[in-house]
């Protein structure tokens, strides 16, 4: 019994990353703030644009919405808060707890709480699409950023996320890749698959 404490203490301990914490750049090299409004979106515009919510999927109305791609190269997406769990912190941090909010509330009885969530990271589509509707530092809206392992430019700073719960609470002593989840041709974040998404940070005009 001891010995499985110890042995939960240190994965605990190891898994609490803030010694590998960085700031975060944006695409033109400036830091990121904490929790201040930025774009995200590829690196490359190719596939699509940048990352925006969506109240319908397959033709019907959903609500809380979910988190997608823009289909078009040239549309920049909607502005995420990304809020680190700790609050004095100026500018964002890799590897370390955050929430990403989607803004105010709308005035409807199943948007109140605007933070991306997964609902259950290890179940099939749609549980584990990344959809608003979370409460910050709850376990299903608990995120970190981290470097993009092999960037496609050196020139710019390219990031993927991960959903990890058990930063902020219960759930597995993992870590999730956020990635894309195509389904009839839209293109949704997700926990299912392995490659993860690579995205930069753009400042609002
Ligand atoms: C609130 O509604 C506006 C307009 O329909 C929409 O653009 C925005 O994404 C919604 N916000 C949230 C948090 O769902
Ligand atoms: C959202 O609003 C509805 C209706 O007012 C309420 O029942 C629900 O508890 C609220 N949810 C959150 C997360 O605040
Ligand atoms: C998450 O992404 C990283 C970087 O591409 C990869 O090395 C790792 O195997 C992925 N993890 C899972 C569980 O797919």
């Amino acid at each position: 019994m001891i010995y499985v404490l110890f042995l939960v203490f240190i994965i605990t301990t190891q898994s609490i990353p803030s010694t590998s914490a960085s700031e975060v750049y944006d695409v033109t090299g400036n830091k990121v703030p904490n929790n201040v409004p930025y774009y995200i979106g590829p690196v490359i515009w190719a596939k699509g644009g940048g990352i925006k919510l969506t109240d319908t999927k397959n033709n019907n109305k959903v609500c809380p919405p979910y988190v997608m791609q823009d289909p078009a190269e040239v549309n920049i997406g909607g502005h995420f808060r990304f809020t680190l769990s700790a609050y004095n912190q100026k500018y964002l941090l890799t590897s370390y707890g955050l929430g990403i909010d989607s803004g105010s509330p709308n005035k409807s009885t199943c948007d109140n709480s605007t933070f991306w969530q997964i609902p259950n990271a290890e179940a099939k589509a749609p549980s584990n699409l990344i959809r608003t509707g979370g409460l910050f530092e709850t376990a299903v809206s608990c995120f970190q950023v981290v470097d993009y392992p092999k960037p496609t430019s050196p020139k710019v700073h390219s990031y993927m996320l991960q959903h990890c719960p058990y930063f902020c609470g219960a759930g597995p002593m993992t870590c999730f890749n956020v990635s894309i989840y195509e389904e009839k041709g839209v293109r949704y974040l997700a926990s299912s698959g392995i490659t993860p998404f690579e995205f930069v940070f753009q400042k609002p005009k």
